[in-house]
């Protein structure tokens, strides 16, 4: 066994395996990144509701372990298992992909959810800040998506979600790290859809406003908050229903039309 392998399974937690899908039990197989906390978890919570079976990835081991347990323990029955994991190990992901979808055996959904939002004024430059968010948001999400398509497009089926933001919509004075991070991400998912369309494969971009999670802590001004878990209610049925992208709330998607049309020469002025 390869180093790299090593270090998966040692930092894999000792994981059972779901019960195996019958024709009489079918069971959808997902994988979400960063599910130990806000969306991520709602999304792990509904899904599980849904009769998905699912492989949760997270940096800390006791936030996952956490909903792992909660969720075993709602279905009486083992249907999500963790996997400690740093979406900037890109090195990982080929070989932990693998081995969740041995564990799981398949995959029919993939969630990055995966994200960060560092801090910043409209007069302050920092470079480290805005590494650390592309390295997560985008980045990372480049490197699952990698590894998740060409099996997808082999399999001529699957879906693929990415956690966008507003912020993708249009570079804004108060934080361009993040509004080019999630663009970066919302470019790319368009680019994988127009690749994957042609083979069956579902992608969706969820752009969300603003809603109630730790992140919400670092942005001063909010109004339209959702919880978590009508985002996650919003996401399950624009996958349902196979759209391209959705805002969650739903009126960001003509806010957001509105402010992308506003001319340059008035949106330099602006202060948001
Ligand atoms: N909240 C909002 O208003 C809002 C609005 C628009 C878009 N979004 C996007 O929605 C997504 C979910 O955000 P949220 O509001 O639920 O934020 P959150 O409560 O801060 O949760 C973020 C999740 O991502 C995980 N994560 C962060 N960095 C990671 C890494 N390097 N490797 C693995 N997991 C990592 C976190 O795990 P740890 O516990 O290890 O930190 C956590 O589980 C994000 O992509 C965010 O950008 C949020």
């Amino acid at each position: 066994m390869n180093k790299l392998m090593t270090n998966i399974m040692e930092q894999s937690m000792p994981a059972n395996k779901v019960p195996a899908a019958t024709p009489l039990l079918p069971r959808q197989r997902a994988i979400i990144i960063g599910s130990a906390r806000g969306l991520g978890a709602a999304l792990a919570r509904h899904l599980a509701t849904k009769g998905y079976h699912l492989g949760l990835i997270d940096r800390n081991p006791d936030l996952l372990n956490a909903i792992c347990t909660e969720i075993n323990t709602a279905n009486g029955a083992i249907v999500a298992l963790p996997y400690v994991h740093d979406a900037t190990s890109y090195g990982e992901v080929p070989a932990l992909m693998q081995k969740i979808m041995a564990d799981l055996g398949g995959l029919d959904l993939f969630i990055y959810n995966a994200g960060i939002l560092l801090p910043t004024t409209p007069t302050t430059y920092e470079f480290e800040k805005d590494r650390q968010m592309m390295e997560v948001n985008a980045l990372g999400a480049m490197a699952w998506f990698n590894a998740v398509a060409p099996i997808f497009q082999a399999l001529g089926s699957g879906q693929i979600v990415g956690i966008s933001s507003v912020a993708a919509d249009r570079g804004r004075v108060g934080n361009p790290g993040y509004n080019a991070s999630k663009a970066a991400m919302a470019t790319y998912l368009e680019a994988l859809r127009n690749r994957l369309t042609r083979h069956g494969v579902h992608v969706l971009t969820v752009k969300p406003g603003f809603m109630d999670t730790d992140m919400l802590k670092s942005s001063p001004r909010t109004f339209w908050v959702v919880s978590p878990e009508q985002a996650a209610s919003d996401i399950f049925k624009a996958m349902k229903s196979r759209r391209q992208t959705i805002y969650t709330l739903g009126r960001w998607g003509l806010i957001m039309l509105i402010i992308k049309h506003i001319p340059s020469v008035i949106f330099r002025r602006l202060s948001f």
